[in-house]
């Protein structure tokens, strides 16, 4: 008996039941009613009352006409462009709020771009390329080259940065353009119709090193595309129109 007293004496005292930590409720990225009108003397109206919460490790598809605001849309990301209606929120801040000189901070850190057209530059090194954006955010050369040189080989192209622009065949410049998208480790990709310019072989190559580093290394995607193949392989897709984004089966 004494002994089973002295146990029961230093039991600890129970602690109240506490809720289970809630998961993150800021969004990587928010569009909340956003709506953008081009043109000056005759204004018209893109599109209005985009809603779209865009979280760590998705990847969305935006399809839609040529023409209707795709691209504009990933520059309202970027906050390279600025809605007219409603607001961009970025890691929980809105764009509207950041001078110039913070946005292209953002850019520059945080968000990585993939386009059609590569946008390599013939007279560097694919190395050179690939470390860019590391060296305009200030990196030390050697550094950067070496970091370019692992994002270069986790795009599939180990040992090739030394090579140039000129001997790639469109999949391998897309996967480089890829490879410095993805070097600062940004938290954001914007790909405006990263497969338009490949075969079918090559671009099933880069959407599935797209959806390699969404799913598991956390980075989020918002992919414009003309490709059902390619809106297939996100986990949502979208139809952009005139009156916001209508979900389609990503099928
Ligand atoms: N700064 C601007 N001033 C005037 N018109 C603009 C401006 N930016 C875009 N536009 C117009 O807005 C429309 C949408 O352009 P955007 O490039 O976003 O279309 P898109 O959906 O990406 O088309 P595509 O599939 O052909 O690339 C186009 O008609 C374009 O001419
Ligand atoms: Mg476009």
């Amino acid at each position: 008996m004494r002994h089973r007293r002295a146990r029961s004496a230093t039991l600890p005292v129970p602690s109240p039941i506490l809720p289970a930590p809630a998961p993150p409720v800021t969004a990587l990225l928010e569009l909340v009613r956003v709506g953008k009108r081009v043109g000056h003397s005759r204004p018209r109206r893109l599109f209005t009352a985009i809603d779209l919460r865009v979280d760590a490790g998705s990847l969305l598809a935006i399809v839609g006409e040529s023409g209707c605001g795709k691209s504009t849309l990933l520059n309202l990301m970027a906050g390279l462009d600025r809605p007219d209606e409603g607001q961009v929120v970025f890691g929980g801040e809105d764009l509207a709020g950041l001078g110039e000189a913070q946005a292209a901070r953002l850019r520059r850190e945080r968000i990585g771009f993939v386009f059609q057209a590569f946008h390599l530059l013939p007279h560097l090194t694919l190395r050179q390329n690939v470390a860019l954006p590391l060296r305009l955010a200030g990196s030390p050369s050697r550094a950067a080259l070496a970091r370019a040189d692992e994002s270069l080989a986790e795009v599939g192209l180990p040992g090739r940065g030394d090579e140039a622009v000129a001997v790639l065949s469109g999949g391998e410049s897309q996967r480089v353009a890829l490879a410095r998208a993805l070097v600062h480790r940004p938290a954001l990709v914007l790909a405006d119709e990263p497969t338009g310019n490949l075969d079918p072989e090559s671009a099933a190559g880069v959407l599935a090193l797209l959806r390699e580093r969404t799913r598991e290394h956390g980075v989020a995607c918002v992919m414009v595309t003309h490709s059902t193949t390619a809106a297939a392989i996100a986990d949502r897709a979208f139809r952009l129109g005139h009156d916001g984004l209508t979900e389609v089966a990503a099928t």
